[in-house]
């Protein structure tokens, strides 16, 4: 088999790349190590930056997030027994989506239907070939066959756990790593979100966020140990916590209602550099991780792959490898600007085990100055939104 790019993983990352890399006219078969039903059975975050959702009308598929997402402008945040709200719009000209990463994967996997374009789905033992050379290829088994992919290019999609990083050589890779100690247990219930817009809650028993999927879909979190186990946690248990870590008006007002999904997710920063070695891109997940407070995962992942179509669409329309060539800086300069704002924002939001009473006061006297500041508050704002690419 032969084809212009390999993109190994067929989750958001890769399936936005392929569908944009369509649009160009520009030829791509998607490796999926799983099956694409157990891909949109993972529960992922749901708000979306103007910049992800510019990228999917880009790609022509944001029929269904237009019509059922749901415009947020702004906010709340509740600390101490008070609780403000950032208005996106006074300090930017952009507001964010709420609409489910499943969801956009579904619709993704959906287009690349339409456009009759290849994927490979529970391919096994992907191995990366020649790809510091001018002609990397792509070696996997499907239903015990082995097969090779020649290309022009592999996009390395796949996430965390893939095997696109550990494919640049240990010693051009540089890591840096932080892993927070505690994680978040999350629940999504069929109740009717407690608020119209999120709550993100420091209280003194931890970390809460109220958020949705939509009007009868609800997403809430509360900060658990990093050795905790969501079997630990009834419904009533999850409920009676979460009561407790927000602003009694907005608890007094909380439908409560049995689990749909319930687990632990850790928290972790991970950047991986450089984002290309060769013909060998990384995007998303594969080469960066956020902690979930800022919901800055995905909409990372599409600045990446932003970058990586105009120096690819560059490259096929005009033999020019500029926008190739400076992909891995111009990537990583936005990656870090996010991974600063979910560094700050997650321990602004979170009591870390052991925190002495100097820094809950620290967290303090930063939360009411975000409060009082509209100059913190246009800070803010413009890192939730999405930095500009
Ligand atoms: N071969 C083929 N596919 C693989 C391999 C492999 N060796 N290893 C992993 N994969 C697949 C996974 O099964 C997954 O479907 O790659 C895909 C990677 O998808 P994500 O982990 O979702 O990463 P990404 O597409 O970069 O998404 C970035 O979006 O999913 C949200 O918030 C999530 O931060 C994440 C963001
Ligand atoms: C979610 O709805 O899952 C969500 C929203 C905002 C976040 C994290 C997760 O910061």
């Amino acid at each position: 088999m032969r084809t212009q790019v390999v993109i190994v993983g067929g989750g958001p990352s890769g399936l936005l790349l392929g569908q944009l890399l369509h649009k160009a006219g520009i030829e791509t078969v998607v490796l999926e190590r799983k099956s694409r039903a157990y891909v949109l059975g993972r529960i992922r975050a749901g708000v979306l930056e103007r910049g992800l959702v510019g990228l999917m009308r880009e790609a022509g598929v944001d029929a269904r997030m237009t019509a059922e997402g749901y415009v947020h402008d702004g906010t709340l945040i509740a600390y101490d027994g008070d609780m403000f709200r950032v208005d996106f719009t006074k300090h930017t000209d952009a507001t964010v989506l709420v609409y489910g990463q499943t969801e956009v994967t579904r619709d993704l996997y959906a287009a690349r239907d339409d456009i009759g374009a290849k994927t490979h789905f529970e391919v096994e033992n992907v191995v990366i070939e020649d790809a510091d050379s001018d002609h990397p290829f792509v070696a996997f088994r499907e239903g015990g066959v082995d097969q090779r992919i020649d290309c022009d290019f592999v996009a390395g999609c796949d996430g965390f756990h893939g095997v696109s990083r550990k494919t640049i050589p240990a010693d051009v890779r540089r890591e840096y790593e932080k892993v927070y100690p505690f994680g978040w247990l999350g629940i999504l219930s069929e109740t009717p979100p407690v608020n119209d817009e999120l709550i993100y809650a420091n209280s003194d028993r931890g970390f809460a966020l109220c958020s949705m999927r939509n009007a009868n879909l609800s997403r809430y979190y509360i900060q658990c140990d990093a050795s905790d186990n969501a079997d630990n946690w009834s419904d009533e248990a999850f409920w009676t916590e979460l009561r407790k870590r927000i602003p009694a008006s907005v608890a007094d007002s909380l439908v409560t209602g049995p689990s749909i999904e319930k687990s632990i997710a850790p928290l972790r920063s991970f950047v991986t550099e450089p984002m290309r070695w060769g013909r060998l891109f990384l995007c998303g997940d594969a080469a960066h991780i956020v902690p979930p407070t800022g919901a800055k995962g995905l909409n990372t992942a599409a600045s990446d792959v932003h970058y990586l179509y105009q120096g690819l669409r560059q490259f096929y329309a005009e033999g020019d490898a500029a926008g190739l060539d400076a992909y891995s800086a111009q990537a990583l300069a936005r990656v870090w600007k996010t991974e600063r704002f979910s560094w700050w924002f997650s321990n602004l939001m979170h009591h870390a085990p052991g925190q002495s009473d100097f820094d809950k006061k620290m967290q303090l006297a930063e939360l009411a100055f975000l409060r009082d500041s509209p100059e913190a508050q246009a800070s803010f704002a413009l890192n939730y939104v999405g930095l500009p690419y």
